[in-house]
C-alpha cells in the first residue's frame, strides 16, 4: 500500500506517494525527475546512485523512501550550478574527468561529501574516501587529480 511522504530535496520540500520499501533513487529519478543519481547496480556496490543525506554520502538505490524523514537530500544539480559549481565540480571540468559518465555522479557526491569534512586531505586518504566506486572507463587517474585540485582550493 502506497502512502505520502514528504522530501526535502535540493532545498524543496516536494511530496511523493510510494510504497514505504521503495528505494529513494526511483523517488528522485521517476517523481521528481532528477537524474544525475544513477541506476547501476542496486545493490550498493558501484556507488552511481549516490546523493547527500544531512551532508553524508549514501546509496540511494538501498534506502528505503520510508527512512528517510526530515533529512536534508542534495542531488549533483543542488550540489553547484553552472554558474557557481561546487569546486569538485569545477575541479572535474578543468581536470576532462568525464568519459562516458555513468559513473561521475557516484564520484563527484561522495568526494564532495569527504571534501566538505576534510580540508586538507592526503593522497591515501581520498584514495580511502572513494573506495568501492567503480569506473569502467579507466578514469581513475584523472579522479585523483580532480579530487586534488579541488582539495587545494577549498583546504
Ligand atoms: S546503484 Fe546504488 S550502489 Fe550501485
Ligand atoms: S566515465 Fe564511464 S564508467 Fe566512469
Amino acid at each position: 500500500m502506497t502512502e505520502k511522504f514528504s522530501l526535502n530535496v535540493n532545498g524543496k520540500t516536494q511530496t511523493v506517494e510510494a510504497d514505504p520499501d521503495m528505494p529513494l533513487l526511483y523517488a528522485l529519478r521517476n517523481d521528481l525527475g532528477l537524474n544525475n543519481p544513477q541506476f547501476g547496480c542496486g545493490l550498493a556496490q558501484c556507488g552511481a546512485c549516490t546523493v547527500h543525506m544531512d551532508g553524508n554520502a549514501i546509496r540511494s538505490c538501498i534506502t528505503p523512501i520510508s527512512t528517510v524523514g526530515d533529512a536534508k537530500v542534495v542531488t549533483m544539480s543542488g550540489l553547484g550550478t553552472p554558474e557557481k559549481p561546487h569546486p569538485l565540480q569545477a575541479a572535474y571540468v578543468e581536470e576532462e574527468v568525464t568519459q562516458c559518465g555513468y559513473c561521475i555522479n557516484g564520484w563527484v557526491m561522495t568526494g564532495a561529501a569527504f571534501l566538505d569534512r576534510n580540508k586538507k586531505p592526503t593522497e591515501a586518504q581520498i584514495k580511502e574516501a572513494l573506495t568501492g566506486l567503480k569506473c569502467r572507463c579507466g578514469t581513475h587517474m584523472s579522479i585523483m587529480r580532480a579530487m586534488k585540485r579541488a582539495a587545494s582550493i577549498m583546504g
